[in-house]
């Protein structure tokens, strides 16, 4: 089959050149293509050398004589003149002169050829209408990813032209299809793959002539989600770097900071980074980034920072054991941007930065930052340590106390809890005997029970204060004063009020007193023994 289809073609060529060549022999037509507003040459025949006069005729549904060599004859217009002694010129082509041609030639006109001529026209216009989003400042026109677009090609000629679009990218090049002056298609959804460049070409197929528009579409969509904005500061600087991203779009939006309120404009830029000078700044100071995309929101999307001064907590005293260790800690908080965390010890003036070492152990962990001395001594370590967190927006410090204290011998404690029980006990013991029913007459005969009394209390508030003492320096953090000071005095006052008992004799109070006395030696205990944990 296709060793036969290669056989035809030459053959039918062959055949073809054979008809042409029998034409011309015969003297019976040729075909010459011009174009408008062009000149052309009709020869007559074989153009081999003067052969006689020579007369042109326009041959079509009547015969009308255009020039002859015969210089008697004029040409019936000046368009039309003879070359090279017979072949016909005709200048300034116009679509009428399209038509049979004929030339006599020979003495008495025995030779006769004939041409058909053709007269081309354009294409000298292409319309191309692309429904596209818009156009850029330079004239480039884009669309947004998903929409549909229509593409219209057309373009007048003589004959009607063939109209072609295609696609090219640096990789891809794609016919969409011929049609004849007009050739229309749509894109319904348009991808990243659809942006290129999209060629219009409408063809002349008779003289050849053809003419291009080539559009550059481009396929732009908006970044998926919100723009953030964030402030940091960067390391080795001494400015604020003002963040803003927003990406995932096509092409990459441009940002605007300002400062609010009052809108006053920080920059603009592509990037949405912005440098501040750390002087502008103040705390609770708000900027705000709006991101501007071609085919985003009309109004863009934004974000805001507010730049806030730290706040610092943490414990006011911290005991340590010598040669123990003990850690700082600090909480950092509400600072943005982030706070630097250091710490500094005021033994001498100006305060001295602490830096990690195989005495000092320093670990950050977010806006928390610890500060462990290791083998606590008296004379190195027992001081003021300061903790201070700076940002642009502000400087807190606070001072924390760390009193270093002699290890606390165990055995003692021990003891003194024993003996302090012992006490108790016989105490208890000791009134309970006193106050036994048999010498109940005696309590409301006499004073000495007030006596007694009194003395009795004092010695219970003495032990109460000896063992709160005691618990203090067993107290591996000690607490504020205020919070210690509140318990003793609410004890003291509940010894007044069970001594006004005793003075007033009534023996049923007298009795709820011992029972309140005994409470408060258990609740003793129990103290005691919290107290024995941290040991
Ligand atoms: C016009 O052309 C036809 C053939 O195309 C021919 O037969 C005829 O003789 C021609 N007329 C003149 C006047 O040459
Ligand atoms: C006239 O003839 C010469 C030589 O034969 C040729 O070079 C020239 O192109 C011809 N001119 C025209 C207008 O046909
Ligand atoms: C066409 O012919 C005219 C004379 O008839 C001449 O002046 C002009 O230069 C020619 N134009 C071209 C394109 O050959
Ligand atoms: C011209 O035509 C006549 C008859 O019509 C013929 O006798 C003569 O030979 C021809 N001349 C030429 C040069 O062909
Ligand atoms: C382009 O096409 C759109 C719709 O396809 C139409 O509304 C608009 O008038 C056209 N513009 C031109 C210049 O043809
Ligand atoms: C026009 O601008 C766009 C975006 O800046 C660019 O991609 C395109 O190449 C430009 N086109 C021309 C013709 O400069
Ligand atoms: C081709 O042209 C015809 C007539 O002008 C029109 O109806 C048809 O829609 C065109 N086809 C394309 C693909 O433009
Ligand atoms: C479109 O063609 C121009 C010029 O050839 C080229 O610079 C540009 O990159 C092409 N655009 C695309 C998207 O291929
Ligand atoms: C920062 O601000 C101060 C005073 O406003 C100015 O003197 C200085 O040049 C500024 N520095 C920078 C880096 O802008
Ligand atoms: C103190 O810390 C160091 C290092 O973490 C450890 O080697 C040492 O045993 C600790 N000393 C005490 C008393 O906990
Ligand atoms: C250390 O700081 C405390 C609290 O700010 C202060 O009272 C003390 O005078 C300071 N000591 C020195 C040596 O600066
Ligand atoms: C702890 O410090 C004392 C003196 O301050 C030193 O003699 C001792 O070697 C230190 N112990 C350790 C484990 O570093």
């Amino acid at each position: 089959m296709a060793a036969g289809g290669r056989a035809r073609e030459p053959r039918v060529l062959l055949c073809l050149g054979a008809l042409l060549a029998r034409w011309v022999a015969a003297g019976l037509e040729a075909v010459v293509v011009g174009e408008v507003h062009e000149n052309v040459t009709l020869h007559c025949g074989d153009t081999s050398g003067p052969r006689g006069p020579v007369t042109w005729y326009r041959n079509d549904s009547e015969t009308v004589f255009l020039l002859s060599s015969d210089p008697s004859l004029r040409p019936v217009e000046p368009r039309f003149s003879l070359v090279n002694g017979s072949s016909l010129h005709i200048g300034a082509l116009g679509l009428q002169d399209e038509g049979g041609y004929t030339c006599h030639q020979g003495l008495n006109g025995t030779r006769r050829f004939s041409v058909q001529l053709k007269v081309a026209s354009g294409p000298d216009q292409i319309e191309v209408n692309i429904s596209a989003t818009g156009w850029l400042p330079n004239g480039t026109r884009y669309t947004t990813r998903g929409s549909q677009v229509d593409f219209s090609c057309s373009s007048g000629s003589q004959p009607p032209p063939v109209v072609e679009w295609s696609f090219r990218t640096p990789s891809i090049s794609e016919s969409f299809g011929k049609n004849l002056s007009v050739n229309c298609f749509t894109l319904l959804l348009m991808s990243p793959n659809l942006q290129g460049n999209y060629t219009c070409v409408a063809k002349n197929l008779l003289s050849g002539r053809q003419r291009e528009v080539t559009t550059e579409l481009l396929v732009y969509w908006p970044p998926p989600s919100v723009p953030r904005c964030s402030a940091e500061i960067p390391s080795g600087s001494l400015a604020l770097q003002l963040m803003c991203r927003w990406e995932g779009g096509y092409p990459h939006p441009t940002f605007l900071w300002t400062e609010e309120p009052g809108g006053a404009v920080v920059g603009k830029s592509e990037l949405g980074v912005e440098l501040l000078n750390l002087s502008q700044l103040s705390d609770g100071k708000t900027f705000k980034c709006v991101g501007s995309h071609i085919v985003g929101p009309e109004s863009g999307a934004s974000c805001v920072v507010q730049i806030r001064g730290p706040s610092v907590l943490s414990e006011p005293m911290k005991t340590c054991f010598v040669g123990g260790n003990v850690t700082l800690t600090c909480q950092v908080t509400g600072a943005y941007p982030f706070a630097k965390i250091q710490w500094l010890r005021n033994l001498s003036q100006p305060k001295v930065v602490i830096h990690p070492d195989s005495h000092y152990l320093i670990t950050q962990n977010g806006q928390s930052s610890t500060l462990t001395v290791q083998n606590c001594s008296r004379d190195l370590d027992e001081g003021y340590y300061v903790c201070r967190a700076e940002n642009p927006a502000g400087v807190r410090a606070v001072d924390i106390w760390l009193s270093v204290k002699e290890p606390l011998n165990i055995g003692g404690i021990v003891g003194t809890i024993v003996s302090l029980l012992l006490l108790g006990l016989a105490l208890v013991l000791g009134l309970i005997l006193y106050y036994s029913p048999m010498f109940c007459w005696k309590v409301g005969s006499t004073f000495r029970g007030q006596d007694r009394g009194d003395v009795m209390v004092l010695v219970d508030s003495e032990e109460e204060e000896e063992e709160e003492e005691d618990a203090a320096a067993e107290e591996e953090e000690e607490e504020p004063n205020e919070t210690e000071e509140l318990p003793k005095e609410r004890h003291k006052h509940g010894h007044i009020h069970r001594v006004t008992a005793l003075v007033n004799g009534n023996l049923e109070q007298m009795g709820n007193g011992l029972r309140d006395l005994q409470d408060d030696i258990s609740e003793q205990e129990s103290d005691i023994v919290q107290d024995d944990r941290p040991v």
